[in-house]
């Protein structure tokens, strides 16, 4: 029997996000119906809002999520109703050219359940990034499920399933930061601050922080940066040339998304340096470098997806080294609010007030 449950809906491009009843199918074959127990306010959600990464509206917002499994469909083995688990956005095909060469997390097919969540009056809903976890349950991939240690608590676990883990896998997995590199990290929300826990974790021996907010710059230094730029007051390139002996940092990871600041990125590296874009930008935003440059700074231009991870890998490790009290996840909750909070959430995460805001359901 189909259910009805409340969730958190995007109507339209900029139209304040509301609570609606949600229609749950039964999970289908390798699908899975996850109660939701805590979901993550992530700046990819108020870009879905804006319209900004595609108009296929109405969407199910939320993505970043932890919860117990409630049901299965027909052949799935991975995981069993009564599992926690944290929910990615990148379930892994085993398929394609890219997990058949042995580079899963690059996988060029990954899935989501086929069927599709609605409105009562049958409207087809989005799900942001395949998930829709701002609702009390969503359907989801079974291989979306990635069964964890029940000790942490759902609105810390569950910050691994977007953000916290996009920005730690831009460091160790993507950026491949070693031991006595230096990293610099611009724009220090949830993901560039997963950046610098990543970096320190890396064993990086400097780690600067960039940011047009002394608030945020405070936090990262709380969460491990060394040194600190507030590029609204300082140019940023030039401070981070400046901290590095003159030369630029062995690594860039830029963490907001933008043009301007992945080409502070681009310039704020050694040679032979690393830039990861791990920030989002949005369908009309536009580079121009000097072609020139590209050639004569060398190294690796590269993008993060998902900071690169592989959820079965990944999830269980980060959950064990911060039961180690090797990470804090937990520095990232700034507040936990309710289903019909995330409007407000949007508003403090643009005003740069919060790290996570985390939905508790
Ligand atoms: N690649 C991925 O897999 C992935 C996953 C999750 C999120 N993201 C993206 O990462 C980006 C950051 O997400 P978030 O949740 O941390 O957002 P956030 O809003 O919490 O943080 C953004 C930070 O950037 C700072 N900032 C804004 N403009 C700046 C500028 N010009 N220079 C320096 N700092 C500036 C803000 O003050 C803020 O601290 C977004 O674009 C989001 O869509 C990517
Ligand atoms: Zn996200
Ligand atoms: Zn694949």
């Amino acid at each position: 029997m189909p259910q009805h449950v409340q969730g958190v809906i995007a109507p339209g491009r900029n139209e304040p996000v509301r609570v609606e009843t949600i229609v749950i199918p039964d999970p289908g074959p390798g699908e899975a119906v996850v109660k939701i127990q805590a979901c993550g306010v992530c700046h990819t959600d108020l870009h879905y809002k804006q319209g900004a990464i595609n108009d296929e509206f109405p969407f199910l917002l939320g993505h970043e999520a932890a919860g117990i499994v409630e049901s299965v469909g027909e052949g799935v083995t991975e995981v069993e109703p009564g599992d926690y688990v944290i929910l990615n956005w990148r379930a892994v095909c085993g398929q394609c050219r890219a997990c058949r060469r042995g580079r899963p997390w690059y996988c060029f097919a990954t899935h989501n359940a086929k069927q599709k969540m609605t409105l009562l009056d049958g409207t087809e809903l989005s799900p942001a990034l395949g998930i829709g976890a701002f609702a009390e349950k969503t359907l989801v991939a079974a291989g979306q499920c990635t069964k964890v240690d029940p000790a942490v608590a759902p609105e810390v676990a569950g910050l691994l399933g977007c953000g916290v883990m996009a920005g730690i896998g831009a460091a160790i997995n993507t950026g491949n930061v070693g031991r006595g590199d230096t990293v610099a990290v611009i724009g220090c929300g949830g993901v560039g601050d997963a950046a610098i826990v990543g970096s320190r974790l890396a064993g990086a021996a400097k780690i600067i922080a960039v940011d047009i907010d002394d608030r945020k710059l405070a936090k990262a230094k709380e969460m491990g940066a060394t040194h600190t730029v507030n590029s609204r007051t300082s140019d940023a390139v030039e401070s981070i040339r400046e901290l590095t002996g003159g030369f630029g940092a062995d690594v860039v990871i830029e963490a907001v998304g933008r043009p301007e600041t992945y080409e502070q990125a681009f310039y704020a590296r050694d040679l032979a340096g690393t830039v990861v874009l791990v920030g989002v930008p949005s369908p009309e935003m536009r580079l121009d470098l000097p072609l020139l440059d590209v050639f004569g700074r060398g190294g690796a231009l590269k993008s993060s997806w998902y900071g690169d991870c592989l959820p079965s890998r990944d999830f269980p490790m980060l959950i064990d080294l911060h039961q180690q009290g090797r990470i804090d996840l937990a520095a990232f909750v700034t507040e936990t609010v309710g289903l019909g909070d995330v409007e407000k959430a949007f508003a403090r995460m643009h005003e740069g007030d919060v790290l996570r805001s985390v939905v508790v359901l």
